[in-house]
This record gives C-alpha cells, structure tokens and sequence, in this order.
C-alpha cells in the first residue's frame, strides 16, 4: 500500500524525533519514498545528515535558502507529495497550524499545501491536556488533518500520561488506512473474517428448544463493522431478530453443533470474532413431542457437551487464523474469568461483557466491555454496540496490519 507514495515528512521538535530514522527505514522498506524537513528545533534531537542518508534526499531545512529555492522552492515541495506527515508534532507546530502562521519552512510548506496531511502529537501530558492545545487539535481535526496517537505512557519528561508518539507501527498503519482509504479500499480489503452471533437453540423435542437472552446485536454489529471496513465477512448466526448486514454472507443456524458445521466450512478465514452465545450443552432430544401424562414423574433432559467453537477455531495449526476474539458473558469476577478463559480457549483476544441483570447488556443497545489481550486489559467506556463494533474492528484492523 505504500509501494511509491511520497512522504513529505516533517521533523519537529520534540524527543521523539528519535524514532524518526526507524520511521523512514520502515517506511523505505514497504517503498515509500521519504522527503524531510526538519525544523530548527529537530535539529535539536536529529541530525539532517541521519535522515539524509535514510531517506536518500535531500533534507530541507531553511525557508530562505537560495539553493533550496532554485532547486526547489517551498510550494513545489509541498505539492510534490502525496501526504504530509508532521511526526513528531508538537504543541507549537500544531498551534501554528491551527492559526496559518507561515514562519519557517515547515509551516509554510503546510500553509501552502493542497495536500492531505496527518500528524503524530508527542508532548507532556499537560501540554497534550491543556485547552489551547485541544481547541487546535479540534481546529486540525475539522480541517480534516488526519491524527495518529498520541499514546499514554512514560513520557521523556518523566511524568506519565497521554502525550508519547505513536509507535512507528502505528504511524505505518496509519499511513496505511488513508491509501487505502484513499483508493476505496479499506484496512482489511482482501481478509477474510468468520463471525459468530445470536444463541443457539438446543431442541428438546420437534416443538420445545432451550435457548439463552443472547439477542445477536453485538455479533451483528461486528461483522457489519468488519465489512464497512473491507473484510469478506461470513456471518454464523443462531436465531435472532437482527437483519443480515449489509454486504455480508450470512449461514443461519439454529444448534452449536450446525454452527460449528458451519463455522469449518466458512475456513480459512484470517479474523475470526465468536460471538455468539452457544449452548454448552445439547440434549438428547425426543423424536416426537413429548407428552404429559398424567401423573407420571417430570421428564428430566439427558445432556451432553456441544463442541467449543471458539477453542476449535483457535487450535494451533497451520490455517489457525491470525486473529481469533472470544467474547466472555459473566456475571461475576469479569476480568479474571476473561483471562482465564483466553487462555484455556487459546484465543488471542477477549471481549469480556457484564451480563449481569440490571446492565440491560442482553438484548440492549450499549455495553460497557474489557478487551483482554497478551498486552493487558483496556476498560472502554460504555459505547452503543454499534460503536464497540466499530472500535474492535479498527483494532483488529491495526493489529492485522502490524501481523501481515
Ligand atoms: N463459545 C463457543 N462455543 C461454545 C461455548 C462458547 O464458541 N460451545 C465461545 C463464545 O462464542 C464466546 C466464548 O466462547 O466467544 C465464551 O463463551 P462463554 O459462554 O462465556 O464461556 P463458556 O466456555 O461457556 O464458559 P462458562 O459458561 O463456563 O463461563
């Protein structure tokens, strides 16, 4: 996706402009070609000669440089790029932005520019905080600057907060998603994804199922998110009364055993999201419609385990998907069950939801859920399903990204 687009890359100063020489080597091997301005304060954290010989050009660096200018004056070299990409961005390079002031080379070149820009916030966390700063990153973001980061963390300033760098990982994913974009694709055009949702329903006899109050919002939404983002989505649904997706293959099923069927047939697939709630048990059901006799004792049901289609999908091998996300539905210790459950289930992620009665999750419109990975627990606020949807698929977007 980055094989020959050009970069315009501005340094500004801050300490992160030390992860700038990894940035370009990264970017130069996916085949990006990288064209610098470092500012007077880059300058400060890395040396022109550094970026010179890892971009291979020539680094711009002085507004009024008569050779510069007769090489190539400011304009040209704002227009001769497909993106500007102001990584580091700091607090004063982005206030200069929000205002249009042109007082170096680096903002006038993003004055003059008719082109897309993203920049990578680094600051301390105060600055990040600080309502000025905010009000000009709202300025930015309605001008429809693109923004990567910042992330929360130790800062070089030794206070922790929101304000470091995105990782150059990151950056490229970035960078990544707006060509991708760009070209009327999205992040996971080309992935395919198998998504499971609703209940399943375990037949007792030909007229009566145990069922559960899974209602197939959250899984529904996910595939939906998916595809919105380019994925070639099957959805394995039990019964629900959600409407297929959009642009998504929908199998429906009715018992854990037809969706695991299902599910095996739907592979390979790179992403899988098991979110439905299967029946952990089936029963040995009755031929004909059990009947009530008079005065006999209550039947009692025979049950036996259905598979675990989310620790099949997840068994390793050769065509075990890159990414497989559990959902966990608990009514008590939440996060403890979540962990334990990825890793009883091999799973690479968990989405771990109260189900408590009271949190109106079943069958409800919002949730509030724990995204259990290998790196830790990130607690989300309470979001519509819609929006969970959309947020897991844009992890899960990153996260291939990074795999591929
Ligand atoms: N799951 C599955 N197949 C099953 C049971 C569960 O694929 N037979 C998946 C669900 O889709 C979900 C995850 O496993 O992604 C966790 O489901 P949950 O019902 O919370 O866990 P259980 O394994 O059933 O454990 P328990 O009921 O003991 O909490």
């Amino acid at each position: 996706m980055l094989e020959n687009r050009r970069i315009l890359l501005i340094v500004s100063g801050g300490i992160a402009a030390v992860k700038v020489p990894d940035l370009i080597r990264r970017l130069r091997e996916r085949g990006a070609h990288v064209r610098c301005i470092l500012t007077k304060g880059g300058a400060q954290f890395v040396t022109p000669l550094t970026l010179g010989s890892l971009s291979g050009d020539k680094v711009y660096q002085d507004l009024f440089s008569l050779t510069d200018e007769a090489e190539m004056g400011h304009i040209r070299l704002s227009r001769e790029a497909d993106i500007i990409l102001v990584a580091p961005a700091t607090a004063d390079i982005m206030a200069k932005m929000a205002s249009g002031q042109a007082d170096d080379l680096a903002t006038t070149a993003l004055l003059a520019t008719d082109k897309p820009v993203m920049i990578a916030p680094s600051m301390n966390v105060m600055m990040w905080t600080h309502p000025a700063t905010q009000a000009n990153l709202l300025t930015l973001k309605n001008r429809e600057v693109k923004v990567v980061g910042p992330s929360a963390g130790d800062l070089a300033c030794g206070e922790v907060g929101n304000g470091r760098m995105a990782e150059v990982p990151e950056i490229i994913a970035a960078l990544t998603r707006f060509f991708q974009k760009n070209d009327g694709q999205g992040p996971l055009t080309g992935l395919r994804a198998l998504v499971t949702s609703g209940p399943t329903h375990e037949p007792i006899d030909p007229v009566r199922y145990i069922a559960n109050r899974s209602s197939g919002k959250q899984g529904h939404a996910v595939a939906a998110a998916l595809a919105e983002l380019g994925a070639q989505v099957t959805l394995v649904s039990g019964p629900t009364n959600e409407a297929d997706p959009d642009g998504v293959k929908v199998t429906h099923v009715e018992t854990a055993k037809q969706m695991m069927k299902a599910c095996s047939e739907a592979l390979p697939a790179e992403i899988v999201v098991c979110a439905a709630a299967v029946a952990d048990w089936s029963v040995e059901g009755a031929k004909q419609k059990i009947k009530k006799e008079k005065g006999a004792a209550a039947p009692s049901l025979n049950l036996s385990e259905n598979p675990d289609i989310l620790a099949t999908l997840s068994l390793p091998g050769p065509t075990r998907p890159m990414l497989v996300v559990g959902f966990a539905a608990e009514t008590q210790n939440l996060i403890e069950s979540a962990q334990s459950k990825r890793a009883k289930k091999n799973c690479d992620w968990v989405v771990a939801n109260d189900v408590s009665p009271g949190t109106g999750t079943f069958g409800g419109d919002s949730n509030t859920v724990h995204l259990v990975t290998a790196d830790g627990v990130e607690s989300w606020p309470t979001l519509r399903k819609r929006a969970v949807a959309e947020r897991l698929a844009e992890r899960i977007a990153t996260y291939v990204q990074r795999h591929i």
